[in-house]
């Protein structure tokens, strides 16, 4: 498998930070010998990064209206059943619209099928320290075996803590209950407002 990551100049020096550390990752876990990380492309930025960003903001907002419009009509331990039935149905259409692959994916996962590859997973730990050294976390890009990916961080807002919040808290106990029934190993709850869930992954297939 070859990686390889792209910076914006005005990130020139993290990107370098960044290189390094990927690049140590990669050899670590044993990659292919001749892979290579190769520094910023702005051109191909300027390609991946409006439709990756359009793509995510639909994905989002169309989430967000269903989980928001059914916990009005029917309540939060119904719109975890409603999520877990649907969400990724949701995600899977708006990505045909935009012919692309998109995911959602975290450190701290509720549904397991969402895990992280190796490549997300080297992103989400480069966002878990920026988060533990108080600073915001930017979209990344990379090229995964000759395949664009884009990453953007996903951050917890208050009305996310209804289902991903400290249980007997903002998490009530109906809804932990229906958690518990539905996900064996949830570890998507105890958030805070402004904390850092997980990420958007945006792959380009074609
Ligand atoms: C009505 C309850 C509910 C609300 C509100 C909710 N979520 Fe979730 N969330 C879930 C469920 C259920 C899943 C697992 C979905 C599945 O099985 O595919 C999930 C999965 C996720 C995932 C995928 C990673 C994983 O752990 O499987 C992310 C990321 C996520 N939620 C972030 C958020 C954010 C950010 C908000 C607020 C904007 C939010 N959620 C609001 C119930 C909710």
């Amino acid at each position: 498998m070859s990686i390889k990551r792209f910076y914006p100049i005005s990130r020139l020096v993290l990107g370098m930070v960044l290189a390094i550390s990927l690049f140590s990752c990669v050899k670590d876990q044993n990659f292919h010998s001749n892979e290579e990380v190769e520094m910023y492309k702005l051109a191909d930025i300027d390609l991946v990064q409006p439709v990756a960003m359009d793509a995510i903001d639909a994905a989002a907002a169309e989430l967000s209206f269903a989980l928001s419009s059914t916990i009005d009509k029917v309540g939060v331990k119904e719109a975890i059943e409603y999520c877990n039935l649907n969400a990724n149905d949701i995600i899977k259409t708006i990505a045909e619209d935009y012919g692309v692959e998109i995911k959602r994916t975290s450190l701290k996962l509720r549904n397991h099928s969402n895990k992280p590859s190796k490549d997300e997973k080297l992103i989400l730990d480069f966002y878990a320290k920026q988060e533990s050294l108080g600073k915001a976390c930017a979209g990344e890009m990379s090229k995964v075996d000759g395949i664009y990916k884009y990453y953007y961080p996903i951050y917890v807002a208050e009305n996310c803590t209804q289902c991903h919040g400290v249980a007997g808290e903002s998490l009530n106990k109906k809804a932990a209950k229906k958690l518990a029934a539905l996900y064996l190993n949830d570890h998507a709850q105890g958030y805070q407002t402004g904390d850092l869930r997980g990420m958007w992954v945006v792959t380009f297939t074609k």
